[in-house]
């Protein structure tokens, strides 16, 4: 696709939908606003509830370019997607990502992009927090799942918790508004969980726990990981004043503020608590897949659409087909977490 799609409107008859420009609205009338784009499947890290230690990536030349994800969002916020969420694998390890955030956080100035936000597991932000707050980018979301060096290595099979920390305190010095994304696992951090939210609380950041989710396969048996949200609210409710604020950041989270810590924490649960009925969102691949629920294997492929000179209109007939089809709600199910709902793991599909 060549053009800009809000440049180039084509000519239609009064009260014609033109499908270049109508909101994307689902089967059972969900609004999808919110993009969460993967711009690298590729991780220097191996969570061992996210991917195995020999992972096989994708092919580089499947990847989209930084011309063609820039297409491609344009053709998104031309549809209504107020929300931009960059993630990957790990957004910050693909060669030169800062240009194309850049480039990207201009849209938030240019057209009806409200936010641009970034997930990232915090080893390279020491480099690029400054550039981050520069071009604008208004919130990260940190994964980090225990304080706790030793924990940290075995966890991610990389002994580099040194510089997420460091990371994490160069965004704050950068002014970033930070979030910190904790996955409750059962036996590894679920003891430190309460230290995790006091430290995060005290140096300012939200922080929502995470249910692990049975995506991809070969990982670590999850039934031994698992960690239901519901007990660890319980527990956290025998320490703490836990009341239940409104606060949504788009996303699934469900809050409640610590009247102790006067900080947010949020439960995102999608195995005890399913939240579909909600959702806003969908996922595109670094390689033009488009998913409509993270827990579904379906995806529609747009990289031919995106990469062609006169992909316009099948692009959004795409979006079209993709949206009538997307799924009510996931069927994750605790009694069945050992069994993958996809094939996908989450550093493939973005998170
Ligand atoms: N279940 C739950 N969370 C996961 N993440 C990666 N894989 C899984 C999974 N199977 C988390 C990461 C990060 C976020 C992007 O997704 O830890 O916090
Ligand atoms: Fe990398 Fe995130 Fe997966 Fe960990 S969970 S291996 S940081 S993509």
């Amino acid at each position: 696709m060549k053009f800009s799609l809000i440049d180039n409107q084509p000519e239609r008859a009064p009260g014609q939908q033109d499908s270049a420009v109508a909101p994307l609205i689902d089967g059972i009338g969900r609004e999808v606003t919110y993009l969460r784009l993967s711009v690298t499947d590729r991780c220097d890290l191996r969570c061992s509830y996210c991917m195995p230690e020999r992972m096989q990536f994708l092919p580089k030349k499947d990847v989209l370019s930084f011309e063609e994800l820039a297409v491609l969002v344009d053709a998104f916020i031309a549809r209504g997607i107020r929300k931009l969420r960059i993630t990957g694998g790990e957004p910050l390890v693909r060669r030169d990502v800062l240009q194309l955030l850049e480039r990207l956080a201009e849209r938030r100035h240019t057209s009806s992009l409200q936010e641009l936000c970034l997930t990232t597991n915090g080893t390279r932000l020491a480099q690029h927090a400054a550039d981050l707050k520069r071009f604008g980018v208004d919130r990260i979301n940190v994964s980090l799942d225990t304080l706790n060096r030793e924990t940290f290595a075995e966890l991610t099979r990389r002994d580099v918790f040194d510089d997420v920390m460091a990371g994490i305190r160069a965004a704050k010095a950068a002014g970033l508004t930070i979030k910190i994304n904790t996955v409750a696992l059962k036996g590894i951090n679920e003891a430190e969980l309460p230290d995790l939210i006091s430290w995060a609380h005290g140096e300012g950041f939200d922080l929502s726990l995470i249910e692990v989710m049975p995506l991809g396969e070969g990982m670590t048996e999850r039934s031994k990981d698992f960690l239901s949200l519901q007990s660890v609210r319980e527990q956290l409710a025998q320490r703490w004043t836990l009341d239940p604020v409104p606060y949504s950041s788009g996303g699934p989270s469900r809050y409640v503020r610590i009247a102790e810590t006067g900080g947010r924490l949020g439960f995102i649960s999608p195995l005890s608590h399913n939240f579909c009925d909600t959702c806003n969102r969908v996922r595109v691949t670094c390689t033009g897949m488009l998913y409509t629920c993270l827990g579904h294997d379906g995806g529609i492929d747009l990289r031919d659409a995106v990469r062609s000179d006169d992909g316009l209109v099948r692009f959004h007939a795409l979006l079209d087909e993709a949206l009538g089809q997307k799924p009510a709600r996931h069927d994750f199910d605790v009694a069945r977490i050992d069994t993958p709902s996809t094939v996908r793991t989450m550093s493939h599909t973005g998170g």
